[in-house]
């Protein structure tokens, strides 16, 4: 409803010039601070995911990570995490991917879905910007033999155009639009 969103889009605070100048940051620390946001939260997307028929919830590292380990728990299902080069530990798949400035690389675990072809794999993350980091995720789930049934975000920061990068490989949802 436009209260309980209200209430979510009230519960992230904006920090001003982080971590450049220019940039108006998106904190979600207070959102996961404040009990009944955070649960609104939860049980929105407990809800639009329960009929879903998921296997897994994969989450980027690190604010994925929140969002899809609570998401995971709350729908009986595995977790999957989606990490920054070098901190998995068993054999993994790369992908590199633009920033602003230069590249980065996120990893999965080849056997995170545990060789179950076609596994369906919701993909979560706090946040899309250019979405370079969010299609790398899905290429990622891909290669790892799965399918992306979903892309989801709290906050789309739909000026930056992410979502055209995203969609032509998976649905995108988003709880939130900032324009
Ligand atoms: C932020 C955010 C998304 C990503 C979005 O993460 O949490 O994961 O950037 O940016 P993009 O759509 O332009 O790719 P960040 O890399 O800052 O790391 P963090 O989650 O560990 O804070
Ligand atoms: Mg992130």
């Amino acid at each position: 409803t436009p209260e309980e969103k209200k209430l979510l889009l009230d519960s992230i605070r904006d920090i001003p010039d982080f971590p450049k100048p220019g940039i108006l940051f998106k904190d979600i620390t207070t959102l996961l601070n404040d009990a009944k946001a955070f649960n609104l939260l939860m049980d929105h997307l407990t809800e639009r995911y329960s009929d879903a028929n998921l296997d897994f919830v994969a989450g980027i590292e690190s604010r994925g990570f929140i969002f899809g380990a609570a998401l995971a728990a709350k729908l009986g299902i595995g977790f999957v995490p989606i990490r920054k080069k070098g901190k998995l530990p068993s054999t993994t798949i790369a992908e590199k991917y633009s920033l602003e400035y230069g590249v980065d690389e996120v990893e999965i675990h080849i056997d995170a879905f545990l060789n179950k072809e076609g596994a369906r794999v919701l993909l979560i993350d706090d946040l899309i910007a250019t979405g370079g980091t969010a299609e790398a995720a899905v290429k990622l789930i891909n290669d790892a033999k799965a399918e992306c049934v979903e892309t989801c975000f709290l906050i789309n920061l739909t000026f930056l155009g992410g979502v055209e990068k995203v969609k032509n490989l998976s649905p995108v949802y988003s709880v939130l639009e900032v324009i």
